[in-house]
Formats: C-alpha cells, sequence, structure tokens
C-alpha cells in the first residue's frame, strides 16, 4: 500500500494539501463531501481543524462503548456472526418486533444502497425532496431509476401530499428524511399519517431517521408508529450521529419481514464489524447516553440561534445536530473563508444556494464559528438580502 511506504509526517502532509479537495464533488457528489471522504478524516485534517461539515457527534460513543470497542481486540479473530444476532435482537428488542424484520448495514448509508438495489431499476421512479440526503439519488443512479425531485415548502419541509402525488404504479421508492438533511427540518406525526395513507401500497416509503433523536417537537413521531400497519414501511437509523459512532459504521434498517429479505439480498455479508457490534450493543444497554447527548445538542443549537438572532440573521429553526443560516448571496465564498480559516462547515446545497449547513460542534467550535462569521460575513451584510 502506498501508505504504509509514507512516514507519518509524509502522509499527513500529502493528505493536508487534499484538504481543498475534500470539498471538491467526486462521483456521489454530495455524498463525498457530506461524509468526508476521503480528505476529511483525522489523517487527512490538519490537527487543528474544526470540524462542522458532517453532522458527526463531536463527544464519540458513550463510555461504555468505547470500553466494549477497546475488549473487542480478544474477537479480532473471529467473524462476528454472534454478535451480529446478539445485536439483531437487541434492536428488534427495542422496537418490539421480530429480528427478521431487522437488517443491519454499514452505517445506514449502506442500507440506503440496499433499498435502491432492492426497490429501483430501470423504468422505475425514486420521489425525493429536494433538497435532501442525496446518498438515496446518488445509489438510484447506479440502478438507472429516474429521479423525481419535489422543491420543500417555504418553510422549508417536506412537501408530502406532493410527494405523496408523484407517487405512482412506476415509483419504486419514495425517501422521506425526518427530520432532513440539510434543512432539520421535519414533518409531523399528522402529516405523516395523512402521507402513508395516500401513498400506494407498492411504493416502498423509506424513512430516514438519522436525526430522530434530537427531535423534541411533540407533534413529531417515528415511523415506527405504522410499521405493523403500513408494510411498505422501511424505518432507517444509524449509530453515527446521536451514538457518536460514525467513524465505526453501523445503522440498521426495520420494516416487513418481506422488505426485510429484500433488503438483505444485496448486503454483503458480516457488513458489520466485531468492534462496532460490541459497541452498538454497549450503547443500547445506556439509558442515560441519549438524553445527555440530547439536551447537549439542545443547548449549544439554542445558543447559537440566540447569537444568530443578535447579528439579526435568518437561520431556518432546526430539530437536528446541524442548523442552516441564510448569508445573503452564494454561500460557496465563505465556505472558502471558513476553510482558510480551518473550520470545515457543510457543502453548497444549490437548491439553496444562500444557506450555509454548518453542524453542532462543542462551544468552543461553535464560538469559533460565529467569530469567523462575524469576521467574514459582518451581520449587516447579512441581513441586506
Ligand atoms: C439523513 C442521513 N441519512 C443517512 C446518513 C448516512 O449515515 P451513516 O452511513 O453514517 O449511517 C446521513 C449522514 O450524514 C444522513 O445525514
Amino acid at each position: 500500500m502506498i501508505r504504509a511506504s509514507l512516514s507519518r509526517r509524509q502522509f499527513t502532509t500529502t493528505l493536508g494539501a487534499g484538504l481543498g479537495a475534500a470539498l471538491v464533488e467526486g462521483p456521489f457528489g454530495a455524498r463525498r463531501a457530506e461524509a468526508g471522504r476521503p480528505s476529511t478524516r483525522p489523517g487527512n485534517t490538519p490537527a487543528d481543524a474544526v470540524l462542522l461539515n458532517s453532522n458527526e457527534n463531536p463527544y464519540g460513543p458513550a463510555a461504555s462503548a468505547l470500553d466494549a470497542i477497546t475488549k473487542s481486540e480478544s474477537v479480532a479473530a473471529r467473524y462476528p456472526d454472534a454478535a451480529e444476532a446478539r445485536l439483531t435482537e437487541a434492536i428488534a428488542r427495542l422496537h418490539g418486533v421480530a429480528a427478521d424484520r431487522v437488517v443491519l448495514g454499514c452505517g445506514s448509508g449502506e442500507v440506503l444502497q440496499m433499498a435502491d438495489m432492492a426497490f429501483l431499476g430501470p423504468g422505475k421512479k425514486v420521489v425525493v425532496a429536494e433538497p435532501t440526503f442525496e446518498a438515496v439519488l446518488g445509489y438510484a443512479r447506479v440502478t438507472k431509476a429516474e429521479p423525481v425531485k419535489v422543491p420543500l415548502t417555504a418553510d422549508f419541509r417536506h412537501d408530502l401530499p406532493r410527494m405523496a402525488a408523484a407517487c405512482d404504479a412506476g415509483t419504486g421508492l419514495v425517501y422521506v428524511c425526518n427530520p432532513n438533511n440539510p434543512t432539520g427540518t421535519i414533518v409531523t406525526k399528522d402529516e405523516l399519517a395523512f402521507f402513508l395513507e395516500r401513498v400506494p401500497r407498492t411504493v416502498s416509503i423509506l424513512v430516514d431517521e438519522a436525526y430522530h433523536h434530537f427531535v423534541d417537537d411533540p407533534h413529531y413521531a417515528s415511523a415506527f408508529e405504522w410499521i405493523d400497519k403500513a408494510p411498505n414501511v422501511v424505518v432507517v437509523r444509524t449509530f453515527s450521529k446521536v451514538y457518536g459512532m460514525a467513524g465505526m459504521r453501523l445503522g440498521y434498517a426495520v420494516s416487513s419481514k418481506e422488505n426485510a429479505e429484500a433488503l438483505r439480498a444485496h448486503a454483503a455479508w458480516s457488513n458489520a464489524n466485531a468492534a462496532v457490534l460490541a459497541a452498538a450493543l454497549a450503547s443500547l444497554a445506556e439509558s442515560d447516553h441519549v438524553p445527555r447527548q440530547r439536551s447537549i445538542n439542545r443547548e449549544i443549537r439554542d445558543w447559537l440561534c440566540r447569537e444568530l438572532e443578535r447579528d439579526g440573521r435568518r437561520y431556518i429553526p432546526s430539530h437536528a445536530n446541524f442548523l442552516m443560516v441564510d448569508v445573503g448571496g452564494d454561500v460557496q465564498p465563505l465556505i472558502d473563508s471558513f476553510r482558510e480559516r480551518r473550520i470545515l462547515v457543510g457543502r453548497k446545497f444549490p437548491s439553496l444556494p444562500n444557506w450555509l449547513r454548518v453542524s453542532m460542534g462543542t462551544k468552543p467550535e461553535m464560538q469559533a464559528f460565529v467569530d469567523g462569521l462575524r469576521a467574514i460575513a459582518p451581520a449587516r451584510a447579512a441581513r441586506a438580502s
């Protein structure tokens, strides 16, 4: 391997020069920048860079999960079948379903790919909001399915009535990202119920709840409410966000037994490694990790909103661990200026060209972001739009 022949210093220098490339779109364009691959991984990023670009959890895994990762060295030599079964059962118990309705993925990204492979193909349509998390469209391109993009409402939420109306006999999949990435907005329980009734049963409904744990709004509901009543619903979750394990790669789907089988047909064998299986099991057993992370996120998000309001800046109220700010003009030069300051923020979303997406970091990181914003885009300029 080339890496093995480089010293650590050479490696860092070589890849440090690639920091700009991290924000250049690759074959999956947005997806690469979104996930920060390959150039925003720790080895590729200046050690002092502030990473507010991929909606990760800056606090990392729960202590017990870290401990489980360390201890997993004792099973590193063995295939992790038993651990996979244990975690699958734990997820099934958590959601009150049979284990054969749970499908693990190497990150929820792999689950999205499985869904595209299972439910799409040439001549099929995939209905999505615009903008939303792009991975589903990226993988759909490979299947040669036709994308149908439905713009968000004026308040930046999924337009579910229009999305339902766009679903017909030729639709294989409709994707609902709730909360939505990049806007952080939600659809309510009632809106989702109305939508699920209207979408034909022949259409698979993929509800991506990557940011579910950060939502406090009482009008919101997880699609798990309908998982038994609507056999076409597939709910997707991840350990990358609230559980702080984006680098460990684990996500899952829960659906009907038939849809789980259809998804599993496109999964790689042993797609979850022993360390992440052990860490996920430990995370689920921790009763206070999720509430603690949710409250930390809420506190920092509220603080950021107050700072933005002090400046008179417009932002989209968010239910997730990121937020969009109106910068009053093309966001790209701002993204570049932040990068010069070693602060990585979200990429430009072409349908929201004046909006900057920033992930929640620690308090000092968010202070650095606010200071940077005030220096790069003084509040009056931002207000002028
Ligand atoms: C809405 C959404 N779904 C899925 C993913 C993929 O996450 P992972 O593959 O790390 O589980 C992301 C990543 O940012 C996301 O924002």
